[in-house]
């Protein structure tokens, strides 16, 4: 588990803390470093307005936004993580389990079920060495596991993918 909000930062230099309005231009700026991920601009849209709406973590390092995630609560028992990044210079250094970390910690005893969304291993990448299999990759390692593939959620060139993590005893 991460430290949130005062508590021992890691890795090294990398502070979590939660999301405020200030934070809304470094979330824009590592959402542009990542032009694959976030290529469709009606998605980078819809990540704008959360990054200014929804509740979520900022990891910083030297006060800097690296990453960020935003949630939202669905039924009385779940939450969905709605958007994730690290920036690309960023990657690989632990930032993104830390803010999975304190959403998780973040979450009462009344949630049981937490869900993200991502593309689903049914949509090729073909030529593509850092895509969604390492998105993916990254979820299972946080405890999350591929549940379905709802038709018809994104559009035809892109399948969905509903990952859960059943939380609590
Ligand atoms: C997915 C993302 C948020 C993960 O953040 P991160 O800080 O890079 O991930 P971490 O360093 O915390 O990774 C933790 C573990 O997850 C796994 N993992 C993470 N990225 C992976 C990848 N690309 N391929 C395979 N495994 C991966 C590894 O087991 C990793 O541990 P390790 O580095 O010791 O092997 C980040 O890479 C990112 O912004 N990706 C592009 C945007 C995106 O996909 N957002 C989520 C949309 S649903």
């Amino acid at each position: 588990m991460c430290g949130v909000d005062g508590a021992a930062p890691a890795p090294g230099d990398v502070a979590i803390r939660a999301l405020g309005p200030g934070d809304a231009a470094g979330c824009d700026a590592i959402v542009a470093s990542l032009p694959y991920h976030f290529g469709d601009g009606h998605g980078r849209e819809l990540c704008a307005a959360a990054v200014r709406e929804q509740d979520g973590f900022v990891a910083t390092a030297a006060g800097m936004p690296v990453g960020f995630v935003t949630w939202r609560p669905w039924y009385r028992a779940a939450a969905e993580i709605t958007w994730m990044a690290v920036h690309a210079a960023e990657r690989r250094r632990g930032i993104g389990r830390m803010l999975v970390d304190a959403f998780l910690a973040e979450l009462g005893p009344e949630i049981r079920i937490a869900v993200v969304t991502t593309l689903s291993e049914a949509t090729p990448e073909p030529g593509v060495d850092d895509g969604y299999a390492g998105t993916r990759a990254f979820w299972r390692g946080c405890g999350f596991e591929p549940a379905l593939d709802p038709a018809g959620w994104w559009n035809a060139e892109n399948q969905a993918v509903v990952m859960v993590q059943a939380l609590g005893p």
